[in-house]
């Protein structure tokens, strides 16, 4: 049942039952010397992590929770483009699914306006070289509508309850995977553009009033786009433009 379609990615497979985090034990793989490729994946994480501090809900054989080890030869403050490789990949894999995913900067992937997945992107770096990017994908499958904790239920969703039907976790994984290569072995050939592109055809925040929320700052504008490095860039009702690295966005 389990038919890779990769030449690289997920040729070393690391599978646990349960995890307090995939991430956790990825970075350690890294430090053993882990391929570029090697992947963690796990049916339960007791501590899964989200993006600026929060959770992650992952239950038991719900979903895909995978970490993937890449080593690319790019500086470092282009990593996150990265993340929005892989926000493409999962779009392509859950199309195959039949259904018609969106995302929403940096890297949720909205099914219904709801989150479906998160990316959460790692750096293992010196000053100017990469040592590894782990990249922790984590997609709702087979949650029921019940199964969300009350406060999630209006905001997360699952790609069963999208579809009317249990989806086949290996076989949505080995999507992910098939897709996520292929865009890496784009990006490495000819760089971020033609990524940036499909990007911006999935992308539901481009050319909208959004609000966009960080620790420091709140700044309401017009989207314009992401520049090169993945960065997103709002116009605010003065004509400035900024330049957004992490904040929360609403539409
Ligand atoms: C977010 O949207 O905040 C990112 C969520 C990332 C979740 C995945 S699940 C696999 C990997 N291990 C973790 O602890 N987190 C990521």
């Amino acid at each position: 049942r389990f038919g890779l379609q990769t030449d690289k990615l997920g040729k070393n497979i690391h599978y646990e039952e349960s995890v307090g985090s995939t991430q956790k034990i990825a970075s350690r793989l890294v430090l053993e010397g882990a391929p570029e490729g090697t992947i963690v994946i796990a049916e339960e994480q007791v501590a899964g992590r989200g993006r600026m501090d929060r959770s992650w809900h992952s239950p038991k054989y719900t979903g895909i929770w995978m970490s993937v080890i890449l080593r690319p030869n790019i500086p470092p403050q282009k990593a996150p483009q990265l993340t929005l490789i892989t926000a493409v990949a999962v779009v392509q894999a859950m199309e195959e699914a039949g259904l018609h995913p969106a995302i929403k900067w940096p890297n949720d992937i909205l099914l219904n306006g709801k989150k479906a997945t998160g990316i959460l992107t790692e750096l293992q770096a010196d000053a100017d070289r990469i040592q590894a990017v782990i990249i922790g994908i984590g997609i709702n499958v087979n949650q029921k509508h019940e199964d969300y904790p009350e406060e999630l239920q209006s905001i997360a969703t699952s790609m069963s309850i999208e579809a009317g039907k249990p989806l086949d976790r290996a076989q949505i994984l080995q999507h992910v995977l098939y897709h996520l290569e292929k865009l890496y072995l784009l990006y490495l050939d000819k760089g971020f553009q033609p990524i940036k592109l499909l990007w911006e055809s999935y992308a539901i925040t481009i050319g909208k009033k959004i609000t966009a929320r960080s620790i420091s700052e709140t700044i309401h504008g017009k989207a314009l786009g992401i520049t090169e490095d993945g960065v997103l860039l709002i116009e605010d009702e003065s004509g400035k433009q900024h330049h957004i690295y992490s904040a929360d966005i609403e539409l």
